[in-house]
């Protein structure tokens, strides 16, 4: 017998997390972790928006390229028709009435609430950030950059940090950070390219799994129960500033070593 969820039900578990009035969520998820949810995707919504209530606003990644050739052209997106692959709750907000979504082929962002249409605006716009698929992906202008910038939050239920999204915002800064030591960053950029197109992989894939148990032992990632699931969140400032610092205090622990060959051929 499946355990019985209602939105009240991820209100209080997202509140147990330390989640408050005014929030930002981000959330990746399986809907079947849970248990029987009453009213399907729409009651996670409702109940994340009920803990951040009022002025609170929820968002998921809302992700269409799937590696496969067919939707390698990011022409075929269409921000209003093109399906989210990432499972049920992501779909499920895409076609919510009141859902915004922001127009990236590769890591879109959607989202319900106060702050929903802010998050989701001009997703290519700002400054770069680099990563394999585009430099706007996780740029300046992004929702992961605001993601970042507002301190919301960063969850996951029924899921680890296998699946989070953010971690290529962590591994386009840390490539930002060494072509600002890099004395000619576009060879330095160029040379990664390469990198990155050869196994091994030159860029910097870090296992997240273990950077969740790393931030659990520290006290940082936190968790609780929803429903049969087990929720955990973490701010997203401490997610990135902590993988940053953990990372460039070990990286022969972290990084592979063409990655590590690499910035130290550009930086020397
Ligand atoms: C892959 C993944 C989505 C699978 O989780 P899942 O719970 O099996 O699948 P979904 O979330 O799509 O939900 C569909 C399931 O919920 C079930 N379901 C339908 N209505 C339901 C309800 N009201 N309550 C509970 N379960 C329900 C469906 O029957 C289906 O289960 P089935 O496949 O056994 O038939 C999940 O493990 C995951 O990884 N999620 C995060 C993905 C992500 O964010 N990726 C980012 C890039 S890596």
């Amino acid at each position: 017998m499946k355990i019985q969820v209602g939105a009240s039900d991820v209100r209080d578990a997202f509140r147990r997390l330390g989640v408050t009035a005014g929030d930002i969520v981000l959330f990746h998820g399986s809907l079947s972790s849970m248990g029987y949810v009453l009213g399907g995707v729409t009651s996670v919504f409702d109940g994340i928006l009920e803990a951040t209530s009022p002025g609170g606003t929820v968002a998921m990644p809302s992700l269409w390229y799937d590696g496969s050739e067919e939707r390698r052209d990011s022409a075929k997106f269409d921000v209003n028709s093109s399906p989210s692959y990432i499972g049920a709750l992501s779909e499920g907000m895409r076609l919510d009435p009141r859902c915004c979504r922001s127009n990236h082929f590769s890591h879109a962002v959607s989202a319900i609430g106060s702050r929903a249409a802010e998050l989701c605006a001009d997703h290519a716009s700002g400054a770069s950030r680099p990563s394999p698929w585009s430099d706007q992906a996780f740029g300046h202008g992004s929702p992961w950059q605001k993601l970042y910038d507002w301190d919301s939050w960063y969850c996951f239920i029924g899921v680890t940090m296998r699946v989070c999204t953010m971690k290529h915002f962590i591994e386009g800064e840390l490539v930002a950070r060494t072509l600002a030591h890099s004395q000619n960053p576009t060879e330095a950029r160029n040379l990664l390219n390469q990198n990155c197109t050869q196994a091994p992989y030159g860029w910097p894939y870090f296992n997240s799994e273990r950077l969740q148990k790393t931030l659990q032992e520290s006290g940082h990632f936190i968790t609780t129960t929803l429903g049969s699931a087990t929720l955990g969140g973490i701010r997203t400032r401490t997610l990135v500033d902590q993988a940053i610092r953990i990372i460039e205090e070990n990286p022969l622990e972290w990084l592979g070593t063409k990655f590590i060959e690499w910035q130290n051929s550009v930086t020397t």
